[in-house]
C-alpha cells in the first residue's frame, strides 16, 4: 500500500524561505517525518514535489491505480488552479490537502482554496505535523 505525498511550489525551498511562517525544517526533513509516520500505518511513500503545475497534475494521474490517496500541498497553486482540482476530482483517490501555515490568518488571496471542496480532509496551520496527522488520518480511512 503506497501513498503519494505531492508538493508543490517554492516547497522545496522549505527552511530557508519565511521560516518565521513556515519554520525551520527542510522538505528532506519533511520526506523523513513522512515516511516514518507512513510506515508506522504500514504504508510505503512515494514523496514528489514540482514547481510546475503540469507536473503536480501529471503526478496526481500517475496515482490512480497505484496509490491509494495523496497528501497534498499544493502551494500557491491552491489559491488559483481549477487543473488542479479537476485532477483532484478527475482521479477519485482520497486527497489530505496540508498547509503548514495557517493560510486563514494571512492575506485574504490565502484564504480561498479550489483544492478543498474536492478533499476528503484540510489541515492548516499545524506545522509540518499537519503532514504526519494526514498520514494518519488517510490511513484511517483507506484501511480495510
Ligand atoms: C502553503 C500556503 C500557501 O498559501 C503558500 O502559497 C505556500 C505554502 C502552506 O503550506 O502554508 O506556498 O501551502
Amino acid at each position: 500500500n503506497t501513498i503519494i505525498v505531492l508538493n508543490g511550489p517554492n516547497l522545496n525551498l522549505l527552511g530557508t524561505r519565511e521560516p518565521a511562517v513556515y519554520g525551520s525544517q527542510t522538505l528532506a526533513d519533511v520526506e523523513d517525518l513522512c515516511r516514518t509516520a507512513a510506515a508506522a500505518e504500514g504504508l510505503g511513500v512515494r514523496f514528489v514535489q514540482s514547481n510546475h503545475e503540469g507536473a503536480l497534475i501529471d503526478a496526481i494521474h500517475a496515482a490512480r491505480g497505484t496509490a491509494v490517496g495523496i497528501v497534498f500541498n499544493p502551494g500557491a497553486y491552491t489559491h488559483t488552479s481549477i487543473a488542479l482540482a479537476d485532477a483532484v476530482s478527475g482521479v477519485e483517490l482520497p486527497v489530505i490537502e496540508v498547509h503548514i501555515s495557517n493560510v486563514h490568518k494571512r492575506e485574504a488571496f490565502r484564504h480561498h482554496s479550489y483544492i478543498s471542496p474536492v478533499a476528503a480532509a484540510v489541515i492548516v496551520g499545524a506545522g509540518t505535523n499537519g503532514y504526519r496527522l494526514a498520514i494518519q488520518h488517510l490511513a484511517s480511512i483507506t484501511r480495510d
